[in-house]
């Protein structure tokens, strides 16, 4: 039986090959896979998990931390990764800004994917990473909500798109977001800002990268399937009359444009405990 919360899921998103893309590269950058000790922060239904796993070089000596504040995707990483003999996986149920007390060893990476826009109190969180790294610990993230990731000529898309499944909720529901119930993904940093909130932590940024990502329709459809996005975009709706109304919304527009892929920018960072 699929429980409500397993329904509004990341997995459908995280599995699409342009997503394993993306944060492939973000490991590639801060060459996991070298550590032996490595936390998955905001790790969800294990995606990235897994991703870890396979380019691990000596499994058997190395611990994962596979830390999230939802029991239902930690519950999910389980099931999606199983049994595995040959690597330590401690599923650690945390809300990231309680790092310090969750994970008591330190570590040799802390792989953040995705997840570090919803924390309000950032500085915190980096500090924290920061004492919970060994000498020379690379700290790797990647976020898609930030000042300046959705590219100019995905905004006519955005404002169609949003727009149409408003009125299409307003149609067939009777029902409007509620704007001013805006939460702390939808509230932007810029670029700039994280470079700087990792810089005056005490790192070293080895790499800052911006990534052009063309999203293909299944990206956007899934990603309306998701409780954290709909609850973004359409606050204070009912999860499954915001799925409907988005997934109609996007069906329409998609047709009506003719696309083939709307762009997306993601900010990988990756940066050394000096
Ligand atoms: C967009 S998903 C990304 C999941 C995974 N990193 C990936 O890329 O496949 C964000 C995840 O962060 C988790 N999350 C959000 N805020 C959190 C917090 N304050 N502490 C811990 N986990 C959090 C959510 O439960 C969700 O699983």
């Amino acid at each position: 039986m699929v429980t409500a919360s397993e329904e509004y899921s990341f997995t459908s998103f995280s599995n699409l090959p342009f997503y394993t893309k993306v944060n492939e590269r973000l490991l590639d950058l801060a060459e996991v896979g070298k550590q032996r000790n490595i936390v998955d922060l905001g790790c969800g239904t294990g995606g990235i998990t897994k991703l870890i796993i396979e380019r691990l070089q000596s499994a058997k000596d190395t611990v994962i931390y596979a830390v999230d504040h939802s029991t239902t995707a930690l519950k999910a990483a389980a099931d999606e990764i199983g049994d595995r003999k040959d690597v330590a996986i401690n599923y650690v149920h945390s809300e990231a800004q309680n790092l310090t007390g969750a994970v008591k060893e330190k570590v040799d990476a802390i792989v953040y994917c995705n997840s570090i826009h919803y924390v309000p109190d950032k500085t915190d969180l980096v500090a924290q990473i920061k004492d919970k790294l060994l000498p020379n610990g690379i700290f790797a993230f990647n976020t898609s909500f930030f000042e300046g990731s959705h590219p100019e000529d995905s905004h006519e898309f955005f404002r169609k798109w949003m727009m149409r499944s408003l009125r299409i909720l307003k149609r067939e529901h009777g029902l409007s977001a509620d704007k001013s119930a805006k939460v702390e993904s939808r509230v932007q940093l810029k670029a700039q800002d994280y470079i700087e909130l990792v810089e005056n932590a005490g790192f070293k940024v080895l790499v800052n990268d911006f990534n052009r990502v063309e999203v293909p329709h299944e990206g956007w459809h899934h990603i309306s399937g998701f409780s954290d996005w709909i609850e973004g975009v359409m606050p204070g709706v009912p999860l499954d009359k915001g799925r409907e109304a988005l997934q109609k919304g996007l069906a329409q527009i998609w047709e009506e444009m003719e696309l083939k892929t709307i762009p997306r920018i993601w900010l990988s960072v990756s940066a050394a405990k000096a």
